[in-house]
Order: C-alpha cells, then sequence, then structure tokens
C-alpha cells in the first residue's frame, strides 16, 4: 500500500504544540506518516490559535498559500483544527471553501473517525461539541526519537476569564486529569529516553480543584519527582493568584524542580489588574516575586505584560514600566492589546490607538532588553548545570543546553554528550544566549 503523508502545522501556545503531536500519533496510527514537505502531502492539517487578531490572521494567509496546491491535487484533504477553528465551527467553511473539516479543542480523539469520514464520503464536517469528560488529553504521544524533553497535558480549560482573553470560550472549563493516569504516562516517557517533561495548562496552580482535597500541585510535583529517570520538571503556566506558599517552597525541596516560574503579570496598574480581571493587585505580585526570591535565590522570573488595554492612560503605563524597573524579570513576553469577540474587555471604553500601542510596546520592549542583558550578566562565572539538548545553531563545534533556569548555553564539546546533564561555568552574556566552558572534573557527568 502506498504511504499516506500528514503535514501538520501548528500556531500558538505550547499547549498547542503537543495538541498537535498528540493529533500525529493518532494519525500514525492510521497509517499516515509525518512529513516536513508539504507537496507530498495527502493530508494537511493546520492547528490555529485565536488568542490575538493578528494569530488569527496568520492562519487565513497559510489557508490561502495551501489552498492553492488542492487545485493541483483535488484528492487533497486539509483540515482544520485548534482554537480558532472551535472559534468558528461552520463559518470556517464558508469562510474558507477548500476546507474538508473543522474540528475544536475537545475533538482531537476524533480525528481519525473524521478522516475516515471526508475519505470516504467527501462530505464537509465540523465537530466542536464539548465534552463533559476529557476525553482527548489522555492520548499519548510517544516521543520522537532522541527526544529528552516532552509535554504533558495534566488540565484542560480555564475558568478565570480574564477579560482580554478568548481561551475559556475556546478550551471550555477548567479540568484535571487524575494524578494516576499523568504519573503512568511520566513513567512510559521516562522508560523512553525523556528526561525533562514540561506540566502544561493554563492555570496550573488550581491542578486538582475537581479532584477533591487529597490532589494538588505540589503534590503532584513531588510525585513526579519520584519518577526514576526524569531529571527536570517545569510547568507553564501559573496565575499569580492562585500561587501558593506551598508551591513556592517547593522551588526549595525539590530538588528536580526547574528554578524558573513563568509568572504573567500582564499590567502594573491595579486600575487595570482589576478591569483585566485578574484577581490580584501588584502588591500581591510584588510579595509573591519576593518569596519566591527568597526562597529560591537563583530562580528566574518570566511573565507576560499588555500594553494599550482598553482605557490605558500614561499613567497606568508608567506604572508597568515602573513595577518591571523593580522587579526585573528575566524576560517578557509582551503583547498589544487585540479585541477579541465575546469577551468582556470588548465592551470597554477608551480603546487606544494601534500607533500608540505600538510605541508602548516598543519602549516597553527596549527596557525589557536591558534588563534581561543585565540579567545575564549577573551570571558571568557562576556555575550552571546544563541538560544538553543538541548542536548548537551557531556553530557546528558548539553545543547548545539549557539551564534549570530556562537560558540557552552555546558551549565546546564532544557530540557524545548530547542527552547528559553536565556543569559549565558562564564566561559570557548575551541578549539571547550565554557562552560556557565545560567544568572539567570527575563526576561532572551522569
Ligand atoms: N493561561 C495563560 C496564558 C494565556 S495566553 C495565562 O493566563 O498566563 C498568553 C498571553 O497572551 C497572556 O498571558 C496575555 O498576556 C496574552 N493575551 C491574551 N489575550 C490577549 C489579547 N486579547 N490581546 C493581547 N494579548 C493577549
Ligand atoms: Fe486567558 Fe486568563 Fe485563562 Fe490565562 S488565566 S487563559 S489569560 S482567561
Ligand atoms: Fe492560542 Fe488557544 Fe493557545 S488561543 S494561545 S492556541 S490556548
Amino acid at each position: 500500500m502506498k504511504n499516506k503523508y500528514l503535514y501538520i502545522q501548528t500556531f500558538g501556545c505550547q499547549m498547542n504544540v503537543h495538541d498537535s503531536e498528540q493529533m500525529a500519533a493518532l494519525l500514525a496510527d492510521c497509517g499516515y506518516k509525518t512529513t516536513n514537505n508539504l507537496k507530498l502531502a495527502d493530508l494537511i492539517l493546520l492547528n490555529t490559535c485565536s488568542i490575538r487578531e493578528k494569530a488569527a490572521q496568520k492562519v487565513y494567509s497559510e489557508l490561502g498559500r495551501i489552498g492553492l496546491l488542492k487545485e493541483q491535487n483535488p484528492e487533497l484533504i486539509i483540515g482544520v483544527g485548534g482554537c480558532l477553528a472551535q472559534h468558528l465551527g461552520n463559518k470556517f467553511h464558508k469562510r474558507v471553501r477548500h476546507l474538508d473539516f473543522v474540528f475544536g479543542t475537545h475533538n482531537i480523539h476524533r480525528l481519525p473517525e473524521i478522516v475516515a469520514a471526508v475519505r470516504k464520503k467527501r462530505e464537509k464536517i465540523t465537530q466542536i461539541d464539548f465534552h463533559k469528560v476529557a476525553n482527548s488529553i489522555g492520548i499519548y504521544a510517544p516521543p520522537v526519537n532522541g527526544a529528552l524533553s516532552a509535554f504533558v497535558t495534566i488540565m484542560q480549560g480555564c475558568n478565570n476569564f480574564c477579560a482580554y482573553c478568548v481561551v475559556p470560550y475556546l478550551r471550555g472549563p477548567e479540568m484535571s486529569r487524575p494524578p494516576g493516569e499523568i504519573i503512568e504516562e511520566i513513567k512510559k516517557l521516562a522508560d523512553q529516553g525523556i528526561k525533562e517533561v514540561t506540566l502544561l495548562g493554563q492555570n496550573v496552580n488550581s491542578y486538582g480543584k475537581n479532584l477533591g482535597k487529597s490532589s494538588n500541585f505540589t503534590a503532584l510535583i513531588k510525585k513526579i519527582g519520584k519518577v526514576s529517570g526524569i531529571e527536570r520538571i517545569r510547568f507553564t503556566t501559573s496565575h499569580p493568584r492562585d500561587l501558593s506558599e506551598e508551591l513556592i517552597n517547593c522551588f526549595n525541596e525539590e530538588e528536580k524542580l526547574c528554578k524558573h516560574i513563568h509568572l504573567p503579570v500582564q499590567s502594573g496598574s491595579n486600575r487595570l489588574l482589576a478591569l483585566m480581571n485578574r484577581g490580584y493587585s501588584i502588591e500581591n505580585y510584588l510579595t509573591k516575586v519576593d518569596r519566591l526570591r527568597t526562597v529560591c535565590p537563583q530562580i528566574s522570573i518570566t511573565s507576560d505584560i499588555i500594553v494599550g488595554f482598553p482605557g490605558e492612560t500614561g499613567n497606568d503605563y508608567q506604572e508597568t514600566i515602573d513595577m518591571m524597573e523593580k522587579i526585573r524579570f528575566d524576560s517578557t513576553f509582551s503583547f498589544k492589546y487585540s479585541e477579541r469577540k465575546g469577551t468582556a474587555a470588548e465592551k470597554l471604553e477608551g480603546k487606544i490607538q494601534e500607533c500608540e500601542k505600538q510605541r508602548r510596546l516598543k519602549f516597553l520592549q527596549d527596557q525589557q532588553d536591558k534588563h534581561t542583558l543585565q540579567k545575564n550578566m549577573e551570571l558571568e562565572g557562576s556555575r550552571q548545570e546544563l541538560l544538553i539538548e543538541g548542536k548548537s545553531k551557531n556553530s557546528e563545534n558548539d553545543l547548545m543546553g539549557r539551564t534549570s533556569s530556562w537560558k540557552i548555553v552555546n558551549f565546546k564539546g564532544e557530540r557524545e554528550l548530547i542527552g547528559k546533564l553536565m556543569d559549565v561555568i558562564i564566561t559570557k552574556s548575551y541578549l539571547h544566549s550565554l557562552r560556557g566552558k565545560l567544568i572539567e572534573e570527575a563526576g561532572n557527568a551522569n
């Protein structure tokens, strides 16, 4: 039988990246091999994002390009999944004529049956129902050969309804996965050579709320810490309101928990934080940052910030800049506010003009670059443990690894070291990476 090829393109967050891995795993069981060559594909899947208008536009332009392929090959099947698919549902077919199927965020498990139906009947399908049980999050995606890191979904959905955000509407209510299932999956991954797991959820700090008293996030991390073969544990994303003292202490107590937290602050203005429905004040946030740095002085703290939220005054913006100056994040992702249909912020007055948003974003990013470089320079001369991921992008002779704090380090080393945990001394710092030198001593390998 002729091979069938799947080309899958992912937009959006790490959760979507992992969902795509699950989609590829399900379709591999139906005989589809994944290819990076678009022209070879019998089935093209776009796993879409709708977080900001720009993310949606990217999907449309990619679909335009792919439509041309269908003109040359009418047998080609094209499907869209993920958040924009969930958002548009049937309307996606009207907007993009050459689509064969649209499936939502709760329907990944139905992909094999949807593809089979399209192949058989050639009719257009839309499947965007929400389900009360989490059917899709437990799909096992075997790691690709040689992979050291894997994502593990521990919960789906979000109940927070931040005023600007579409995610709760597109991913449904929060639902945690039982700890036993998570541990089983991680053991399986460890047996296949995975050393680092990143636990995924929109708000991992509220993990376990629907599972009863015995499950919480810190307990889960400690259980994962006992899985042999797993050397590093990461998680994303934390909501500052739900970051507990117990979890903060875990950075000191659980050796395998990496010394990095992504803690989206969004704004430095209490007025805007309230309008955004974030549920904390900037004083609460600063207290948590202080506690994190007291418990774990080496921790790196990264964040997300939105500029130009409706009604953001010069003063509100200045409070964000001042907060950044006080905290000095290791890095931030910053965004211009993008209006999303159906969210609470859509109805707010005081929309900010695009050019003003751009100006605010640019200044903020320049400030952040200064802080990032300064934070990186503070590491010069320090000893850092790296998980060596592979060859460096910069030079054939160099390897690349990541520190526990999520920073990239390039250094000279032999290829046999890939996959090992080794210590380096940081010799030079740049904005986006560090340079290191392997410490040559007995015991620097495991
Ligand atoms: N659940 C995560 C992240 C969700 S989306 C969390 O709460 O941290 C990632 C980031 O996109 C958010 O932190 C926010 O900074 C940004 N974002 C979400 N909706 C946005 C919008 N409408 N406009 C601009 N940025 C947005
Ligand atoms: Fe969106 Fe807020 Fe939920 Fe994050 S916590 S996904 S920003 S609603
Ligand atoms: Fe985008 Fe959905 Fe993730 S909107 S950011 S893909 S949860």
